[in-house]
């Protein structure tokens, strides 16, 4: 099956976590531009390390940048046979023109966005569980700032193509996935 799926939702809502589920279910690769870039980071390429920097500052990388490394992903056969699972892209109104853009260049659009709907307390307290590099207060704090202030507007730009269909995710994961099929079923 072909499925081009974006999930939206704040940091730490559980956007990695389900889709590992939609991986298995699906069968569409996972593109998720955090763990790319965590990847180049640990390869020490000049990307990885500038962009470790942004990272751990809770800052975005910039939208030509992470534009061109999605860019050159969504090119590669297993996206054109399978369609993808797009995870913490897009991210500005920017990056989302932009996907339009070259995913109708390659004959594809994107079919649905769940939004996994967190509120902030709960997203703070599962960042500080998880412990990861950039899971400090401070980072955090910035990034859930910039989330308001540069991803949440995606989330009516979704809507007014009707592509949006809105998540529950509080609730154990197996919850949040029996909610995340329901959706993506009432949408295709
Ligand atoms: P990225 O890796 O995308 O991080 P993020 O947006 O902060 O989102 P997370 O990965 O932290 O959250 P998640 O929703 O995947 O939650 P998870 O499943 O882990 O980006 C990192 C950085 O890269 C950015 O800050 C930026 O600098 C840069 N970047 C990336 N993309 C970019 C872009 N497009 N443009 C510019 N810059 C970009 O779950 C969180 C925790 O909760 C886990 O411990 C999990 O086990 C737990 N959990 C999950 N579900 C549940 C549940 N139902 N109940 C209880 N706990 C749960
Ligand atoms: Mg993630």
């Amino acid at each position: 099956m072909s499925l081009v799926l974006v999930i939206l939702g704040r940091q730490g809502s559980g956007k990695g976590t389900q889709c590992a589920r939609l991986v298995d279910h699906f069968g569409c690769p996972h593109v998720s531009t955090g763990d790319m870039l965590r990847a180049a980071r640990e390869d020490g390429s000049e990307l990885g390390r500038k962009a470790g920097e942004i990272m751990d500052a809770g800052g975005l990388v910039p939208d030509d940048v992470m534009i061109g490394i999605v860019r050159d992903r969504l090119a590669k056969p297993d996206v054109l046979r399978n369609g993808v699972l797009l995870d913490g892209f897009p991210r500005t109104p920017g990056q989302a023109e932009e996907l339009e853009k070259m995913l109708a260049a390659q004959g594809q659009a994107i079919d649905v966005a769940i939004n996994l709907d967190v509120p902030v307390d709960a997203v703070m307290e599962r960042m500080l569980a998880r412990g990861r590099e950039d899971d400090t207060p401070e980072a955090i704090a910035k990034r859930l700032a910039l989330y308001e202030e540069q991803t949440a507007p995606l989330v009516d730009w979704f809507s007014e193509r009707d592509l949006l269909q809105v998540v529950d995710g509080l609730g154990t994961e197996d919850i949040v996935w029996q909610r995340v099929l329901s959706a993506i079923e009432a949408d295709s």
